[in-house]
């Protein structure tokens, strides 16, 4: 595996590599790797020729500074992994080199991103969608790997590559969890041993939640509602937002379309760490 840091290092292979019909998959993450990752790498390698992951802390789209600055940031560790799993190139660029000069460009993906994670993350995916645009032209991929784990993300990003004719296929990989529901996330790290013991109860409650929507006794607000209460009684989780949404449209639903998919995503802190997780109901 080689490890590259500059734009134009990564460039030069790309040109390489699709001179010489490889197929490429790309994996864009922000480090401090665990098992979701790396099956989203492992996915990459069995479906493309080359592999290329790249790690990028990426500060346009932290919208809370504190978040940004503790985000675990683990290079070594995250290259031995990466290795064996497949991966061909690991880019990990500085900032300065992927924001030689301080953007401007505002990107607006209307009623999907007014809701959820963009909602409550301000300016969140007008920098997922500048840094994963950089990513496609500078790697030019196949191929690229998304996790469901960051449902609206997906959502986004599919329709970034469709309003701007990325020509490349998105892979949204199942979310990958612990053994007991909690899904992977580089912030579990941060997670003390108390709220470690909680964080479980968020998939619970998930759980609990689409066995309501299967039932279909009771309306999208009263599911919510649902959840939220069971959630109040977790000492020291705060749930941020829980949403009942059409998982193709990402709008809230008034009443139930059988015909349609659900989308079943939250958000909450358990003490400074904030967690999100999501179902998705298929019909
Ligand atoms: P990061 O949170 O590092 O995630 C990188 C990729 O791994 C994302 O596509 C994410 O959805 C996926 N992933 C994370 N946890 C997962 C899990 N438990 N199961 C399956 N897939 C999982 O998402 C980002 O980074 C950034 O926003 C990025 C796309 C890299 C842009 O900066």
């Amino acid at each position: 595996m080689e490890i590259l840091t500059t734009a134009a290092a990564l460039q030069a292979h790309t040109e390489i590599w699709r001179r010489n019909g490889q197929r490429i998959g790309l994996v864009p993450t922000m480090g401090a790797l665990h098992e979701g990752h790396l099956q989203l790498v492992r996915a990459a390698a069995r479906e493309c020729d080359v592999v290329v992951a790249s790690i990028f802390v990426n500060p346009t789209q932290f919208n809370n500074p504190d978040d940004f600055r503790l985000y675990p940031r683990l290079p070594e560790a995250d290259a031995a992994l990466l290795a064996p799993a497949g991966c061909t190139v690991l880019f990990l660029p500085q900032v300065a080199e992927m924001y030689p000069r301080p953007t401007v460009l505002q990107v607006d993906f209307g009623p999907l991103e007014r809701v959820m994670e963009g909602e409550h993350r301000p300016g969140h995916f007008n920098g997922v969608a500048t840094v994963v645009s950089k990513l496609f032209h500078l790697s030019r991929p196949h191929r690229a790997y998304f996790g469901q784990k960051d449902f609206q993300q997906v959502a986004i990003v599919r329709q970034l590559i469709s309003d701007l004719s990325f020509d490349l296929e998105l892979v949204a990989f199942p979310t990958v969890r612990e053994p007991d529901g909690l899904a992977m996330s580089s912030r579990n790290r941060r997670l003390n041993v108390e709220a470690r013991a909680l964080a479980p109860f968020l998939y619970q409650s998930l759980q609990r939640a689409e066995q309501l929507v299967r039932a279909a006794e009771l309306p999208p607000a009263a599911v919510s509602a649902t959840v939220a209460d069971l959630l109040a009684q977790v000492p020291g989780l705060e749930l941020e937002y829980m949403a009942v949404v059409d998982a193709h449209t990402l709008q809230p639903l008034a009443e139930w379309d059988p015909a349609r998919p659900v989308a079943l995503c939250l958000a909450a802190h358990l003490g400074d760490v904030r967690l999100i997780d999501n179902v998705v109901v298929e019909r």
